[in-house]
């Protein structure tokens, strides 16, 4: 009850609530870890008894608490805690779809992942990566500790700047910025051009992280039809003219969530439609190294001679997301601007991360790393495709992908995805309903499924599992319909 006792309410008419102070101070409490998972809240009567307030604020504070699922009742036990600050990869309950709107999940031991588009930590180059860490700090002592500058380390410029040659990619070292991984990129760039009213286009489904970032902005957001081979040009053209937007953001290849890669063609063409209206293109390059059967992932960027296409490159899906490290190469057009959003950020990503990258793109350890991941993500793409051909229901439409690591489907007759996925998750299964990728949000047939966090043997149990709830669920009745046809359909 010590920790109990530190709890101060203000008690004056004009404050806030007592119920609301009292679960600011709990919540202060388990988010800085003093409170741990499966550790008892107080009784009601004790709690309200010591803090001299009424049972009802205690109770009111608990529930809210509860809704945020940071702890839960046992009937005829009391009150725990769910969420441990140290090893967040599970509250105690199972995932639900208002955690996965906010795009995370929290995951019941022995879920099988679909919905996740993040390696799973197995994969992950430890060994390696902890030799060059430790080798720079022999090597560069407390410099590694230092602000670093803010555009990047020169070396890791230089060696990315190498390493983007070989995509086609030329670019002069000043024009590429470091970033702490694409959603920081995506960030400086809104932080940079974007004032408050402008138009932004996307294309309709996109990343839930970018629309998110534009929306804080105050942008307003225009999203474009895809088409199986990219978005519908005659609707670009139209919404460039009619709202004169700062950029058009988009994956030409692989794109998240529909896997869709652009043909050369379309890619071509968006670039003399940019150039036409002075157009700048944020290309977020997310996935092409995970082309596993031509070569029809070229970037934008390779193709861009009037230097309008930013290009963000992130490390997280070929190497490791909590390194936090990415790059863009920059525009001359928007050089200051970004450069100085990303300074007025963090002024600089870590110089010790960035250092220990340098040496790790040096060794060749990386060129191995990326055959294997290569492998690895090959693998698990191949058993989808063969299970999706094998055990999806013909009901169910989709365009299978050339790689990466994202699928696209739709459910027949307007059927909702989201439902489909309040019913899988309680047999452990999860996938991410597609609702998550429209800017309106609204409950929608089309859902995805990823092969980033799931082993061969869990995607062949997997989808078989997935085909038969689907048959289930297709032949159940009073579904709610979801009203999506506004929308082309995609694929
Ligand atoms: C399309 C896309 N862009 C950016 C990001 C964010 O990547 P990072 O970890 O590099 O910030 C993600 C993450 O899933 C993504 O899917």
């Amino acid at each position: 009850m010590k920790l109990f006792e530190k709890i101060k309410l203000d008690k004056d008419v004009s404050s806030q609530h007592l119920y609301i102070q009292l679960y600011k101070a709990l919540k202060g409490f388990i988010v800085e870890g003093k409170l741990k998972k499966g550790d008892r809240l107080p009784p009601i009567r004790k709690l309200s008894e010591m803090l001299e307030v009424n049972n009802v604020t205690v109770v009111s504070s608990y529930r809210m608490l509860e809704e945020e699922k940071l702890v839960y009742k046992k009937i005829g036990s009391g009150t725990y805690v769910a969420f441990d600050l140290h090893n967040n990869e599970g509250f105690d309950h199972g995932p639900k779809t208002s955690l996965i709107e906010q795009g995370h999940i929290q995951l019941e031991k022995n879920t099988i992942n679909f919905a996740s588009a993040t390696p799973s930590t197995d994969l992950f180059p430890v060994d390696d990566f902890k030799e060059v860490l430790n080798e720079v700090l022999d090597r560069d002592k407390g410099s590694a500790f230092g602000y670093q500058e803010s555009q990047g380390y020169y070396p890791l410029r230089l060696a990315l700047k190498e390493y983007i040659d070989n995509y086609n990619i030329i670019t002069d070292i000043n024009n590429i910025q470091i970033i702490s991984g694409a959603q920081q990129g995506i960030d400086i760039i809104a932080k940079g051009l974007l004032n408050y009213g402008d138009y932004v286009m996307i294309e309709g489904p996109s990343y839930r992280g970018a629309m998110a970032v534009f929306e804080s902005r105050g942008a307003k957001i225009i999203d474009i039809p895809l088409e199986k081979d990219g978005l519908n040009l005659q609707d670009l053209e139209k919404k460039i003219i009619a709202y004169q937007p700062k950029f058009l953001y988009m994956m030409p290849n692989f794109q998240n969530p529909t896997g869709i890669s652009y043909s050369l063609e379309k890619k071509k063409k968006i670039l003399e439609i940019a150039e036409k209206y002075h157009l700048l293109i944020v290309e977020d390059d997310y996935l092409s190294d995970l082309n596993f059967y031509n070569n029809e992932n070229i970037t934008l960027k390779s193709l861009d001679h009037k230097d309008l296409v930013i290009y963000i490159k992130s490390f997280s899906k070929i190497l490791m997301p909590g390194l936090r490290l990415g790059f863009l190469v920059v525009p001359r057009l928007v050089y200051g601007e970004v450069l100085l959003a990303k300074h007025t950020t963090d002024i600089s990503t870590s110089g010790l991360l960035q250092r220990a990258l340098e040496l790790y793109l040096k060794k060749g350890t990386w060129q191995q790393h990326i055959r294997y991941m290569g492998t690895q993500y090959m693998e698990r793409f191949e058993a989808m495709v063969r299970s999706i051909k094998e055990y999806m229901p013909q009901e169910v439409e989709y365009t299978l992908p050339k790689g990466g690591v994202n699928f696209w489907f739709k459910l027949p007759k307007g059927l909702s995805s989201k439902e489909l996925y309040e019913m899988t998750v309680k047999q452990k299964i999860v996938f991410a309903p597609g609702h998550l990728f429209f800017l309106n949000n609204k409950e929608t047939s089309y859902f995805r499924l990823s092969t980033a966090a799931v082993n061969v043997d869990e995607i062949k149990y997997g989808i078989k599992e997935l085909s038969d709830m689907i048959n289930v669920f297709m032949r159940k009745e009073n579904h709610h319909s979801t009203q999506t046809n506004e929308y082309t359909p995609i694929l």
